[in-house]
């Protein structure tokens, strides 16, 4: 690293760490050689990895980049993907192993072996082949968290056609463009979903989504609530009616390495959302690799639960090909967290004895909000490691979880990645990693991540930039869908020269190199020419112990040109936010960062505003701090929010 003018200031200093524990260390599957062994040779490396999958055709070279950014991984090679996450396991003997314990959100549940998903995604793939689907076409799936929408991907992948997925929560509006961007020829749901408690319609939902929709010939729904739902004549088919019936042998076939797997769309701030494309081998291969690792996954003894949604990345990744590609045993759970009571996801953990938990920043303080007493009522003690994705975790957060939910002793994996990278870029590894609250640290094996300022030269020890990956991996995205030049202009322009992917992410370096991420650059406020990170006011904030949650932006400042502007949510039994609190808020952060970090203002709220993913729209913030008529509200998970914050501000300097 050269010592070059940072690109963000370094404000905030955390110097906890918690070095491995020395019995977890001996058992762990990562060892510290793995980082050795991997830069010595990365494609030997990665070969080596994708050892773990069985392939049909073994590949003839590891990485093709000569038409970089377009990579090909394990070229030549063959293989299945569903064969490899379901029969590849009952083959070997493990059929009666539970693959998933279902919990549904009113209180019902099924628990499904490996032979018995092996069945239902023959019956599927044989029922999806029966109305036309084959290879290369585009299914999309818009259902809650069932077992059946699990099996319609694996089906999916089982014939070649490629799935895409749709948040459950998804207006129609946006179910209909993502339809039309693929051009989907069957689309998958349910008549409807059970949400807080209650059924909620889903069906009608698609129907109005689909009104003309050309490329659609097929509906397939499937039976979650029982409603009275209209089928229409000629294009929808009950699930059960068409898969039930059929015969639970289909022979998987052999698809290219490069043949495509699936489209994932994402909504960047501007624009419309991307298709995400993602391809078989290479991906499967960073899935399995990073699962095994990170979780430090044992097969047929860890039970694992990932709370996120099959419609985002982490659901794809890690709760469906990386976990069942492992062989895992894992909860997947229906419903809210508070659905009926607070204490849902410990009594679930206490119920199956869950010993690996993946979750986000956003849920953890949520927790914090309902309080410590809630998770002490369950005996969580299967709980061994603890991971965290989505955004920055603040450090208070991390200590939370470490000492309620991990007992002070699991390892917390801080795991920073995008849909675009298919699969775990940075985190500690367990039982290796010397862990330090806030800091994902150091790329993966095999992974290869940089900060550099605005030449592309690396910064130093202490300094802050924009987080590149210099190298291509085997789960990194094969293009958008339709649109090369999008493509090449989001992702590859900002640092083409070096030929550097950049992720749209803010970082540092701390003193000993591990990196800490800071937001996105988008987000970074310029205050009388510091860049300061909202990540790190925010933590600030977060780490007094009346606050639950905020939220920063910077706004046009006469003088400073950006005055930062917080929002904090206060915990359950906290003083309301008079003026003496806010004030002693202000001096806080400037305690914790410095007086260039004091907040202008800071306006006590009781929601911010989130995606459905769970990360804070700051932009939608940022409106309300300059005064402006708040922009589009259509991606929030909850679009009264805003009113609510503009009705019930309470400001003070
Ligand atoms: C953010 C989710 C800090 C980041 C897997 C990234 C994180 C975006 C972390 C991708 C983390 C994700 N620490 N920030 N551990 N994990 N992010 O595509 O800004 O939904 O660029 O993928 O989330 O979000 P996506």
């Amino acid at each position: 690293m050269t010592e070059q003018s940072p690109a963000l200031d370094n404000l905030l200093t955390e110097s906890r760490t918690f070095p491995p524990n020395e019995n977890f260390s001996a058992q762990a599957n990562a060892k510290a050689d793995l980082y050795a062994e991997a830069d010595a040779d990365r494609e030997g490396f990665w070969a080596a990895q994708a050892e773990r999958l069985s392939w049909d055709t073994k590949w003839s070279q590891v990485l093709d980049w000569t038409n970089a950014p377009f990579a090909k991984w394990f070229v030549g090679g063959k293989l299945n993907v569903a064969y490899n996450c379901v029969d590849r396991h009952v083959e070997s003997g493990h059929g009666d192993q539970i693959a998933i314990h279902w919990v549904g959100e009113p209180g019902d549940s099924r628990d499904i072996t490996y032979a018995e998903l092996k069945d239902e995604v023959s019956k599927a793939a044989n029922g999806l082949a029966s109305i036309g689907v084959g290879a290369g076409d585009r299914v999309a799936i818009q259902c809650p968290m069932i077992p059946e929408a699990i099996v319609a991907m694996l089906a999916c992948a089982r014939i070649g056609a490629l799935h895409s997925v749709v948040f459950g929560g998804f207006s129609p509006t946006a179910l209909r463009s993502r339809v039309d961007d693929q051009e989907a020829k069957v689309v998958i749901t349910s008549d409807g979903q059970y949400r807080r408690g209650k059924a909620a319609p889903m069906k009608v939902n698609v129907d109005e989504a689909l009104e003309g929709a050309e490329s659609v010939e097929k509906v397939l729904v499937i039976r979650r609530t029982g409603d009275e739902i209209p089928l229409i004549e000629g294009r929808d088919l009950w699930w059960h009616e068409l898969v039930d019936g059929q015969s639970a042998e289909h022979t998987p076939e052999a698809f290219d390495s490069e043949h495509p797997l699936f489209i994932l769309y994402t909504s960047g701030t501007t624009g419309k959302p991307k298709g995400i494309l993602h391809t078989s081998g290479g991906y499967l291969t960073q899935a399995a690799y990073t699962h095994h690792n990170v979780f430090d996954h044992k097969a047929g003894e860890d039970v694992y639960w990932c709370t996120a949604d099959i419609g985002w990345i982490t659901g794809h990744s890690y709760i469906v090909y990386g976990p069942l590609a492992n062989r895992t045993t894992q909860v997947v759970y229906e419903g809210t967290p508070n659905t009926p009571h607070e204490g849902r996801h410990w009594e679930i953990i206490q119920k199956y004895k869950v010993s690996i938990y993946y979750t986000a920043p956003t849920l953890i303080r949520t927790f914090m909000k309902w309080g410590n007493e809630i998770p002490q009522k369950y005996d969580i003690s299967s709980l061994r490691v603890l991971g965290s994705v989505g955004e920055p975790i603040n450090p208070e957060a991390w200590i939370w979880y470490r000492e309620n939910i991990g007992a002070g002793q699991a390892p917390i994996v801080d795991t920073w990645w995008q849909t675009e990278t298919g699969g775990i870029m940075i985190s500690p590894l367990p039982g290796v990693t010397s862990t330090k609250p806030g800091s994902a640290q150091r790329a993966l094996p095999g992974i290869s991540a940089k900060i550099v300022d605005d030449q592309a030269n690396e910064v130093g020890k202490g300094g802050g930039g924009y987080l590149v990956l210099d190298k291509p991996w085997p789960g990194m995205l094969r293009g958008i869908w339709g649109d090369e030049a999008r493509f090449k202009e989001t992702y590859w322009s900002r640092f083409a020269e070096q030929g550097y992917y950049f992720a749209g992410d803010g970082a540092k370096y701390d003193a000993d190199g591990d990196i800490w991420l800071l937001g996105r650059v988008d987000d970074v406020m310029n205050v009388s020419g510091h860049r300061i990170s909202t990540t790190e006011v925010e933590s600030a904030l977060v780490s007094h112990p009346t606050v639950a949650e905020a939220a920063v932006v910077g706004a046009t400042d006469p003088t400073t040109g950006q005055g930062i502007v917080a929002f904090v949510i206060l915990r359950g039994n906290a003083v309301d936010g008079g003026d003496a609190a806010v004030q002693e808020l202000r001096n806080h952060v400037a305690k914790e960062i410095g007086p260039i970090a004091k907040p202008r203002q800071i306006l006590v709220v009781q929601e911010l505003p989130k995606t459905r993913s769970g990360k804070i729209m700051r932009r939608l913030l940022r409106d309300v701090a300059e005064n402006r008529a708040v922009g589009d509200v259509t991606t929030l998970a909850d679009s009264s929010v805003m009113d609510l914050i503009s009705s019930g501000l309470k400001s003070g300097k």
